[in-house]
């Protein structure tokens, strides 16, 4: 079906999750979206349905009164029952919290022994704030298990009797309270543990005052098991078949109270060291480089010591124990820039290394502080949730996004390891050297992140043409934040689901997007200057975003524009604008309104409301046939516009370049003009203008703002069309049609619309792998359409190569590998789907692997489905960091939609386990099994099905994938007609 290859530029960001990081095979249809008061979703919480009973008064009293003392009576057995620690207790009762579904409870403040827990606050007191960590740890990878101690030094910053930091899922055998000065114990009068805030209180006998020193020596276990997150395990086969285990971490964002009990929240920064136990046949790699390795005992052990790090906050700790292979550089500052990879696996790092010392370089005058740390590592690790991970100075990547195999790996691969790697080295500026305070501020990392990792890739390698695809991020923010159920860049959040659910588009995509709309109003010279000057205010600090505009402000006193009131409006308000143009009395009139595409949501009806009525401070910009080389610029300050109408013109072209973030509608006469100029000569409009009208077009007759037979109009001109850029646009927006039409009988008029318009491409982009960058990403996106559409001799072909490919692996090229498996896999047989499963286990390139887990999603045999969804939770077949994608994949297509729902259904619990707190995979599982639906009838199931239960970190997403099937509804009602008819009087 509808090109599945193609559903990727709206899920660029957090394409971890996907199989493969090529364009044309991510499949995940992670963009959710629908409008549905939250409230309906859910059933009656416990307080609700109690408020629904009837009693008297007296009752009600007397039965307080009862449950009161029953309360107190348990609190009195419970702590009869547990001897009161004093000094070093022996608290080895707190075990290891089990692993069963993790539900989100409104908070009780219960402790695993049944008392009352004292601190009732999910984030930790401000009283006692870490100066520095010493851990030891002592890993057991055979055994899977590890065990430490971490000595904190601490300043008393409030007077208090207490002290609560974070663990999680650890058991505290000892721990003690000295004061730094007298080094006396302080003695303890009791500990408790309160799971779900994964907390840890101490009570101590006397009060510390004020500017003290204390030191907290806490000794720990845990269990080392491969779960993605904290201190886990890891495996890889050689090519001989052995297994090896490494031990890795990954803490963001709440997760390094896992490892070591610690103050884990982002504004606790410290210096941290470490000493490392380890087998001699290993090396161990932390932040900082090593400074001394000792024996430990006669039995091969020995214990690295390691340099101290600089003032960092907790969730940037990052270690690793391995038996990996490594090549390094040395750049001419002396940082030391090295890649660790299983030793068969080295020869791919090659890229990723001249790519990291490239970027750091570049970074190093970019943001005008250099780089602190003496080293970088890149750390490719098999089991990976995320793409990669920014701890400072030891940045740990999945496979697929730092190896590349130059005869196996296509563009696209390589294009990813240079993105990963260029936004983890921008990282080390935005978020580890200045983090932000909170996590309601996170798009301040990632955002800021998104935005320099194209302009880091582009200097890895310049022919990425980087800068051209930057659109593509744009328009995929657009796409999410045009739901009801979007949210605010700025978002509050509190637990670990909740911070978990907002690594996403609108944090991700939209705030690299608002960024470069703001660099491109401010002037690239005073962005960066006001960059350094942010950087240099907070290093080594915490900040929030009105940090970040007040230095861009001072920086550009000189344009006069206020940069926080702008700014505010596009950061605490979600959703963006539309400006409309129109002719009036010789004006061109210009008015903005919030876009929505679900025109039934009223503003305000969900979970947000906006303090600046849905009204913006744009920069609206715009050309026209008289001056296509420059654009003018004007301001819209919450309001509407009026100018004076260029006279003489025969088309406008709003927002060009797509610099701003807000789309742009015009009357009919305009549209006209526009479908005009694009089949007269499309190349009066640069390729972002073409993609920009195209977005723009398809997306306002989603929202009922235009007719859909302007934005089909538009599409004619596609003929001719040879660009990758709008071109992905347009199989993007036709997609979504395509998907929908899908099972009506005009669907075989719409194919023939749609090879009418890219036979011209086939014929002339052909099978041979050439040109530039952009030019093999669009011949293997066009190739891919011909499949979906049944052109006969695209199949053919690609059937042969298939063929070929089984005989002779290095005949195909790697850029048409996603066609050539895809035709072979839905078009072949079990032989066929066997041959790539063999494939998939026998290579020892991770990308090819990821193509061929994802090329196995297009089969079309019911029974391989069954198997392969099957195959997606059994962790000896597919890795758990892989398995959504599986699921997704089959999702996206015809048989295998209703299938990986019912599988989804069947396995909820156990996908809830591995995923839905601690993941931000949780979402897209959600948004990409479901979000395609189209009927009323999937629509109640989705939402009786959600309804009772647990949804942890997809709780936006099953709102926004019940506002998406909700639109998918209307669409057929309000369009079916009208493509119908244009279909039937344009497709010969
Ligand atoms: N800081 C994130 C990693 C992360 C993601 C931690 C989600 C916790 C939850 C990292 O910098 C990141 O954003 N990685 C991206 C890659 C990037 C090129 C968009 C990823 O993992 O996809
Ligand atoms: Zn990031």
């Amino acid at each position: 079906m509808s090109g599945s290859a193609t559903t990727s530029a709206r899920h660029r960001k957090l394409r971890a999750s996907t199989i493969d990081m090529d364009d044309t095979e991510s499949r995940l249809l992670d963009e959710g979206e629908i409008s549905l008061n939250k409230k309906a979703v859910y059933e009656p919480s416990i307080p609700q349905r109690c408020r629904q009973l009837v009693c008297s008064r007296g009752w009600a009293i007397t039965i307080l009164v009862l449950m009161g003392l029953f309360l107190v009576l348990i609190a009195i057995i419970a702590s009869f029952a547990r001897p009161q620690p004093t000094v070093c207790p022996d608290v080895s009762q707190i075990k290891q919290s089990d692993t069963s579904p993790t539900t989100t409870p409104a908070p009780q403040y219960i402790s695993t022994n049944g008392q009352s827990f004292p601190w009732k606050h999910l984030k930790l007191p401000r009283s006692v704030i870490p100066v520095s960590y010493d851990i030891h740890m002592h890993p057991n990878i055979s055994e899977q298990t590890f065990k430490g101690k971490v000595t904190i030094l601490a300043d008393v910053a409030e007077a208090t009797d207490f002290i609560v930091f974070h663990i999680k899922d650890l058991k505290i055998p000892h721990f003690s309270v000295q004061s730094k000065k007298s080094g006396q114990t302080i003695l303890t009068s009791e500990y408790l543990e309160y799971k779900h805030a994964e907390q840890f209180y101490i009570k101590l006998k006397v009060k510390l005052q004020r500017g003290e020193q204390i030191q907290l020596d806490v000794t720990f276990e845990g269990q080392l098991i491969e779960k993605l997150s904290g201190f886990y395990r890891s495996v890889y086969k050689t090519l001989s078949g052995e297994e090896r285990a490494i031990a890795t971490t990954h803490f963001e964002p709440t997760d390094a109270r896992a490892a070591f009990p610690c103050f884990d929240e982002p504004e606790f920064k410290a210096m941290f060291t470490m000493n490392m136990v380890r087998d001699g046949s290993h090396i161990s790699l932390f932040n900082m480089p090593l400074r001394q390795t000792e024996p430990l005992g006669g039995n091969g052990l020995v214990v690295d010591r390691f340099e101290e790090s600089v003032k960092m906050s907790t969730y940037l700790v990052a270690f690793v124990i391995c038996d990996y292979a490594n090549i390094s550089k040395t750049m001419d500052n002396g940082v030391k820039v090295t890649v660790y990879t299983p030793p068969e696996q080295i020869d791919q790092a090659q890229f990723a290394l001249e790519g990291a010392v490239k970027a750091l370089k570049y970074y190093n005058d970019f943001f005008g502080v250099p780089y602190p740390l003496p080293k970088q590592d890149l750390v490719a690790v098999p089991d990976f949730a995320a793409g990669a991970m920014e701890n400072w100075g030891l940045i740990i990547y999945r496979m697929t996004a730092i190896l590349y195999d130059e005869k196996v790996s296509s563009l696209a691969n390589k294009q990813w390891v240079a993105v990963v790697v260029a936004h983890e080295l921008a990282h080390q500026w935005f978020g580890n050297l200045v983090t932000m305070e909170w996590w309601d501020d996170l798009w301040l990392n990632e955002g800021f992140a998104s935005y320099v990792e194209y302009i880091g890739a582009d200097v890895i390698q310049h022919d990425f043409a980087m800068q051209d695809q930057f659109v593509l991020e744009v328009q995929s923010a657009m796409y999410l934040d045009s739901f009801s159920n979007s949210h605010p860049i700025h978002v509050p959040v509190n637990d670990p689901s909740q911070i978990n659910e907002i690594f996403d588009k609108i944090s991700y995509s939209k705030g690299a997007s608002i960024l470069h709309m703001l660099a491109t109003f401010l002037g690239e010279d005073n962005f960066k200057s006001g960059l350094t000057a942010y950087l240099k205010k907070h290093k080594y600090g915490n900040a929030r975003t009105n940090d970040l505009w007040a230095a861009l402000q001072e920086a550009s006193h000189d344009i006069g524009v206020d940069v926080t009131a702008i700014m505010d409006t596009w950061t605490k308000q979600m959703g963006y604008p539309v400006v409309t143009l129109a002719k009036q009395n010789g004006q061109l009139v210009l008015t903005q309104e919030h876009f929505l595409l679900n025109s039934q949501a009223v503003d305000d009806s969900g979970e947000f409301t906006s303090p600046y009525s849905y009204k913006w401070y744009i920069p609206f910009s715009m050309t026209t046939s008289v001056n296509s080389g420059s654009a003018t610029t004007v301001w819209m300050n919450m309001s509407s516009v009026s100018i004076p109408y260029p006279e003489g013109i025969t088309w406008i072209k709003g927002n060009p370049n797509v610099t701003g973030f807000y789309r742009v509608n015009y009357d009919s006469d305009m549209w006209k003009m526009i479908s005009q100029q694009l089949l007269a000569d499309h190349k009066v409009f640069t390729a972002a203008d073409r993609a920009g009208y195209i977005d723009d077009a398809f997306t306002l007759v989603r929202a009922g703002k235009l007719s859909l037979k302007t934005a089909l109009d538009l599409t004619k001109y596609l003929e001719k069309e040879t660009d990758y850029i709008p071109w992905r646009t347009a199989i993007d927006n036709l997609n979504f049609i395509e998907h929908l039409i899908y099972y009506k009988e005009i669907f075989s008029t719409y194919k023939k619309y749609m090879l009418k318009l890219i036979n011209p491409l086939v014929t002339s982009l052909g099978w041979k792998d050439t040109g530039s960058h952009l030019q093999r990403f669009l011949r293997g996106h066009i190739l891919h359409l011909g499949v979906d559409l049944g052109n006969k001799e695209v199949i053919a072909k690609g059937k042969e190569l298939f063929q070929k490919w089984k005989t002779d692996p290095a005949s195909l090229s790697p850029n048409l590998k996603n066609v050539v498996y895809k035709a072979g896999v839905e078009n072949g047989d079990e032989a066929d789907w066997q041959f790539c499963w063999d494939q998939y286990n026998a290579t020892n390139v991770p990308s090819e692997k990821a193509k061929l887990l994802n090329a196995m999603t297009y089969t079309k045999d019911v029974r391989q489905i069954e198997l392969y969804l099957g195959y997606s939770l059994d962790k000896l077949k597919v890795r758990s960091q892989d398995s959504i994608s599986v699921i997704t994949g089959l999702a996206s297509s015809p048989s295998g939609q209703l299938r990986a729902w019912r599988f989804l259904e069947q396995n909820y619990d156990e996908l809830y386990k591995r995923y839905g707190v601690g993941s931000f995979q949780f979402p897209n599982l959600v948004k990409g099994v479901t979000g395609s639906f189209r009927t009323e009838f999937d629509y109640n199931e989705v939402k009786s099905f959600f309804s009772t239960r647990e949804v942890g970190s997809a709780k936006r997403a099953v709102q926004q994938t019940l506002e998406k099937i909700n639109m998918n509804i209307n669409w057929m009602k309000n369009h079916e007609q009208e493509i119908t008819d244009w279909l039937k009087e344009n497709a010969s």
